[in-house]
């Protein structure tokens, strides 16, 4: 770490922030009698803290975010060249960076061709909920404005995303939650014995006529959206089986449901391939991104959709409520395409999605062997750089491990200098599963770094 920092300077940065911040996802309680962690400097896959203490970052900062690492000066050149250029216009008009970027994001979607800026995940997805609900009103009459969303699942932290939230625990206390929004089983094969009527045989196939039966239930007519994640993040890292996807985008052709897919983690690169549903053959309707388009340098979210999809904003230019009534401020902020196209620049010219196969086969190949070593894994499962472990406490019941005691293991690590993640307030009685999401750049010494960190932890939490 430099130390352009004095020790008064950094005891002054801690005492502002224990006066003054309100941290995300945080009980402050602990924090009266000792400090919060404040990340002073990044580079490559380390992180370094106000006592100069160094992490390894198994989490790309703890959200499946800084995909090509700390201390990229390439894309912070890219931002601030751009910014003193021209900062911002509103979205009604065009940037550079804008114009440029939607073409080479466009470029790696084939199906898709258009693209709406805006500034979070949550906002993306909002976005989406509002084409459905209007293509409903200009089309359907109103009548076709359900939207249906995953148990598990995870669209953004606003109301309208909590309303297609299939985490429960995440949204006690927030209710009540809009209309309109409905639920559908999960996938997760692992946890199928807590399913009624699920196979052993065809289990992905058996999940998406779930999926049907909601649909037949709600009435096909009422039904405008099905949103999903490719591969669920914070609802336990679930990679959907075999035979589902492709039984997914049959029955929204068969209802006219549109396919909103959610790549807020997934999306440029995490799984291995630019888009987690390109693993899957899928033809999604419309598409959001935020957190790995520009990998944390700017915030900068995307909502792709097809070009039949815009075509219907545009068919009476005669009627004033015929477009998407729709802006966000700052998705016209320039450094955010900006610091996007430098970062596909790095993943293009690094190889990272080749890496990212690569690398994240040799880590769930390091996490069975942590498995055949402790009988606490229950399951190890992922895709690309996003794994999980999921922690039980007998492997024939597949009783969740207690989250005091997985939060040992996380806190364990972090004493160690790792960083890893679990799943948090998420399903009820089920935040049992830990979470890994290396950098792109991850190799196999930081892996192998990563998998002796949780070795030890294990052994010291569980014996
Ligand atoms: C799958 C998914 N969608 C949407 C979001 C919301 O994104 P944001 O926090 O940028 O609003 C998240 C955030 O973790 C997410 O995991």
């Amino acid at each position: 770490m430099d130390g352009t920092l004095t020790a008064n300077d950094l005891s002054h940065i801690v005492t502002a922030d224990k006066a003054h911040v309100w941290h995300h996802l945080s009980q402050h309680k602990p924090w009266e009698t000792s400090d919060p962690n404040i990340l002073i400097e990044g580079k490559g896959m380390r992180v370094w803290n106000q006592n100069g203490k160094e992490h390894l970052d198994a989490v790309s900062g703890a959200v499946w975010t800084v995909n090509v690492g700390y201390g990229r000066e390439e894309i912070a050149r890219a931002v601030y060249d751009q910014l003193c250029k021209m900062n911002y216009f509103a979205g009604a008009a065009g940037t550079v960076p804008g114009a440029l970027f939607a073409e080479r994001l466009i470029e790696k979607m084939p199906g898709q061709s258009r693209v709406y800026y805006c500034n979070s995940g949550s906002e993306a997805n909002e976005k989406a909920f509002k084409m459905v609900r209007q293509i409903a009103h200009k089309r359907h009459g109103g009548k076709k404005h359900k939207i249906l969303y995953r148990d598990r699942d995870y669209h953004g932290t606003t109301i309208g995303c909590l309303s297609a939230g299939g985490q429960d625990e995440r949204n006690a206390q927030y209710g009540p939650f809009a209309p309109g929004f409905v639920r559908v089983p999960h996938c997760l094969e692992y946890r199928r014995h807590e399913q009624d009527g699920a196979p052993v045989e065809n289990y992905g196939e058996w999940a998406a006529n779930q999926i049907e039966e909601v649909i037949l239930r709600e009435g096909p007519d009422t039904v405008g959206a099905l949103c999903l994640e490719p591969v669920t993040a914070g609802g336990g890292v679930i990679v959907p089986p075999e035979g589902y996807w492709p039984r997914v985008q049959e029955i929204c052709r068969k209802y006219d449901i549109l396919l909103h897919i959610d790549e807020v983690v997934c999306g440029v690169g995490r799984t291995g391939t630019w888009f987690g549903y390109q693993h899957y053959g899928v033809e999604p309707d419309m598409v959001t991104m935020a957190k790995g388009v520009a990998s944390g340098y700017a915030a900068i979210a995307c909502l792709t959709t097809t070009e039949a999809v815009f075509d219907m904003f545009k068919t009476d230019a005669a009627d004033p409520m015929d477009y998407f009534r729709d802006i966000s401020t700052f998705g016209g902020c320039t450094a955010g395409p900006a610091a996007a196209m430098e970062n596909m620049r790095i993943i293009e010219d690094e190889d990272l999605l080749g890496s990212t196969t690569r690398m994240g086969a040799y880590m769930l190949e390091r996490l069975e062997e942590l498995k055949g070593k402790h009988a606490i894994i229950g399951d190890v499962r992922g895709k690309g750089l996003f794994l999980g472990a999921e922690l039980v406490t007998d492997r024939d019941t597949k009783d969740p491990v207690e989250e005091a005691r997985v939060k040992a293991v996380v806190a364990d690590c972090m004493g160690q200098g790792l960083i890893i993640g679990a799943t948090n307030r998420s399903v009820p009685g089920k935040n049992n599963t830990l979470c890994f999401s290396p950098a792109l750049i991850a190799t196999k010494d930081d892996i192998d770094q990563i998998i002796d960190g949780v070795d030890g932890a294990l052994t010291r939490v569980f014996g």
